[in-house]
This record gives structure tokens, C-alpha cells and sequence, in this order.
């Protein structure tokens, strides 16, 4: 059972559901999940990521490591710090979220010794912006001035890092099933009982709607048939991320020397298009549940599907990339040292509440597992600390 929404909540769900059912007429009835995901997230005032909702953390409706503890950003900094000595120059952090991140990862750098020239974050959400903004500007000065806001990739690459915590995660897929006629590909339809006429007050339901799959799709779907052991059962349905390599191909232009950090709950393509994974990964959050119905809490809940992290490997391989290293969240910690951060904690209460938090972060029933760190590197002839526990042969 999901919480009821509050009557702001569902005023606001069902003004996007109306400009999505005009996106849909104005389709001709049907829109590809891609795009549907896209309007429910990004659409300009009322996606979820565009509007107020409060999103992350405890009081929101997901949490992400760097919410759950500084742990997380502590270890990254590590990682960063060892680049940054060999490159110089600067982070650029793709979607911060609420900049709790930015702010550990540049106090912990501050600490090392080993502040980036520039902390610059590309953030498409306005809403997320202005919070960062204000948790940022509780910083101290040195740290602070350091942070700037870019509306779009810098024209001038970048020596240094790149990250990217639960970004990839959030591109909008498109959707597939194998059916009696073959290849369909799942999208987005109006309700049989949402057909009639609308007021702003009539609620508005869509469900899914399979056509032929097109040529790019098909295409798609038959590099991931051949890379798998077996093939699919009849009636599996998934997902596919096709602006993965559009997202990667922009990001590498941008990297002169170093070093992109993902970091994302995914798969390698065998694990992710295992047949017994039958309904595929795409899940929602609203208010701390998870569950798998995109069509409910239109703007107000968040969807995203899991990383098929062997297409973002080829991506990297294709814009001239070199894929250094993939390892669980659990082993990129690990490697950077993140029991001693605990332990340096010393005997209190204080080690008490980073070993609850570490456990969060590391075992594998909560993030240890099903969180991957991939590294993509171009020119950086330097071992990775964060990537020293885990053969990436094991994994791709
Ligand atoms: C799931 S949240 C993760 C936030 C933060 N990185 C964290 O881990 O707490 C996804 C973030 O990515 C941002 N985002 C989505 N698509 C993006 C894109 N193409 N470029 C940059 N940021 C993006 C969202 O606005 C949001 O800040």
C-alpha cells in the first residue's frame, strides 16, 4: 500500500498527466516509454525532477549513498585526490542531488590537501540547484568559491574528475517484450476509461501499449540477444538505455585527461538480461517504497531502471574511453579504506553511528551489491585504489 497524496500533490499529478495526454493526442495515441519518461521527470515545471517535490533523502522519497552517509563521498574523495595529484584541474559532478556529496567530497579533499582547482556541477533540475546552493553556501569561503554552476557541458575539457552518482539511472529507456508476433515494443497509451472528455479534476490513466518494435530498437535488442548464453522466454519484458552512448559520447568529449566515475545501481548485460529477471528492472519511488507502476503519482514519484553497465563499457570503448575499472560499491569502498574511516572514529558513539552507516553502504542485502562504480579513463596511467579488490573480467 502506498501513502495517499496530499491534495497539492494531486493537483500537481494531474496537471502533467494532462500535458502528457496531450503529448500522447498529439502523437497520434502513443508515445514511446522513453519519451513518457522523459515528460514524468524532466517535463519543464511539472517533472518530477523539474518541479518541488522534495526528492532525496530521509524526508523524500529515496535515498542514495551519499545521503546515507559522508562514508560514501569520503572514499570518493580518496579516489579523486590520487587523480587530481596526476591531472590537476578540477571535478565536474553530473546531477548533485541536495550537494551533500559536493560538500563532504571538497571538506575531505580540503583535508587532504588536495582541493581541485574548480568543483563545477551540471544540474538539470532548477528545484535541486537552488539546494544546492544553500547547503553549499555553508561552506567555508575557500571551499565555497570553488563551486560553480554550468548550464551545459564545458566548451573547454576537462583535466580531472568526473562524477556521476545515480545519473545514468535516470535517463529515460524505452521498453520491450517478446511476444506471440515477435519484437513489440512496450510504450504509453490512454486508458479505455480515461477516453472521454477531461476536466482539470478527472483523474487520467495510461497503460501500456505494444507496437512493432522499429528498427533502432530491433537493432538494439538483437546486439543484446547475441552477447547473452541463452536466449529469452517468451513474454520477458525489459528495458533499454539508448541515450547511454549519446551521454558518454558528450561526457568523454569533455575529459581532455582522467578520469569519469559511475556510480549506479546496474548490472553487467548477462546479469541484467538474465531470463529469470522477467519483468526487467524499472522501478518507482515514492515516499521511501519502491514498487513498478509508472502510470500512478505522475510527477511526484521517481522512475528509473537499472544500468546495463556492459553498454556503458562499449560506449566508453567507442568514444575512445578506456575502461579501467568496475567493481561493487562494497569493493570500491573497501579498496579505498573505508573501515578505517570508521575505526579513526574512535570508541563512542560516533563509531557506533559510522558502523551503522558503513554496514548500510557495504553489505550486500542493502547497497554493497547491487551498487556498481565503473571507471572510464582517458590518458591516466595510475593504479585506481577503489578498484584494486575486483577483477573487472569477473564482472563485464
Ligand atoms: C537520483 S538523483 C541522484 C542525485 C545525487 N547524485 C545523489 O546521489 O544523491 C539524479 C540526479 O541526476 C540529475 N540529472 C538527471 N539527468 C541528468 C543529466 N542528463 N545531466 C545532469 N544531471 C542529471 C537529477 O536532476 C538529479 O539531481
Amino acid at each position: 500500500m502506498l501513502p495517499p497524496l496530499a491534495p497539492e500533490e494531486q493537483s500537481h499529478s494531474l496537471r502533467l498527466a494532462a500535458h502528457i495526454r496531450e503529448a500522447l493526442a498529439a502523437a497520434g495515441g502513443w508515445l514511446s516509454f522513453e519519451r513518457f519518461m522523459e515528460l514524468a521527470l524532466y517535463a519543464p515545471g511539472l517533472g518530477y525532477y523539474s518541479a518541488g517535490s522534495v526528492k532525496l533523502g530521509a524526508g523524500g522519497d529515496f535515498v542514495t549513498a551519499p545521503e546515507v552517509s559522508d562514508l560514501f563521498s569520503r572514499c570518493i574523495a580518496r579516489q579523486c585526490a590520487a587523480v587530481l595529484m596526476r591531472t590537476g584541474g578540477g571535478i565536474l559532478e553530473l546531477g548533485a542531488g541536495t550537494g551533500r556529496m559536493a560538500a563532504a567530497l571538497l571538506t575531505e579533499l580540503a583535508a587532504q590537501h588536495a582541493l581541485p582547482e574548480r568543483y563545477a556541477i551540471l544540474e538539470v533540475s532548477a528545484d535541486l540547484a537552488q539546494r544546492q546552493r544553500e547547503r553549499l553556501a555553508c561552506l567555508p569561503p575557500a571551499l565555497r568559491e570553488r563551486v560553480v554552476w554550468l548550464e551545459r557541458l564545458p566548451a573547454q575539457p576537462l583535466h580531472g574528475v568526473m562524477l556521476a552518482n545515480e545519473v545514468a539511472d535516470a535517463l529515460p529507456c524505452r521498453r520491450f517484450r517478446f511476444g506471440a508476433g515477435g519484437l513489440s515494443e512496450l510504450g504509453v497509451v490512454l486508458d479505455a476509461a480515461s477516453d472521454g472528455p477531461t476536466t482539470s479534476s478527472t483523474p487520467v490513466r495510461f497503460r501500456d501499449g505494444a507496437v512493432t518494435a522499429d528498427a533502432s530498437l530491433a537493432r538494439a535488442v538483437d546486439e543484446i540477444l547475441t552477447g547473452l548464453p541463452e536466449p529469452l522466454p517468451p513474454g520477458y519484458t525489459s528495458e533499454v538505455c539508448l541515450r547511454i552512448a549519446p551521454w558518454i559520447d558528450a561526457l568523454s568529449a569533455c575529459l581532455a585527461r582522467g578520469l569519469l566515475l559511475l556510480c549506479d545501481y546496474g548490472l553487467s548485460r548477462r546479469h541484467y538480461y538474465h531470463p529469470q529477471r522477467v519483468s526487467g528492472t524499472l522501478r518507482c519511488h515514492f515516499r521511501q517504497r519502491a514498487h513498478d507502476d509508472p502510470y500512478i503519482n505522475l510527477g511526484v514519484q521517481d522512475i528509473t531502471a537499472w544500468v546495463d553497465f556492459t553498454r556503458v563499457a562499449e560506449a566508453a570503448v567507442g568514444a575512445g574511453l578506456e575502461v579501467s575499472g568496475f567493481a561493487t560499491q562494497a569493493a570500491f569502498l573497501l579498496g579505498l579504506g573505508v573501515e578505517g574511516l570508521v575505526t579513526e572514529a574512535g570508541a563512542g558513539i560516533e563509531r557506533t553511528r559510522l558502523a551503522g552507516e558503513a554496514r548500510r553502504l557495504l553489505v550486500p542485502e542493502e547497497m554493497g551489491e547491487a551498487f556498481k562504480m565503473m571507471a572510464l579513463c582517458r590518458d591516466l596511467d595510475i593504479p585506481l585504489a577503489g578498484f584494486a579488490l575486483q577483477d573487472l573480467r569477473h564482472l563485464l
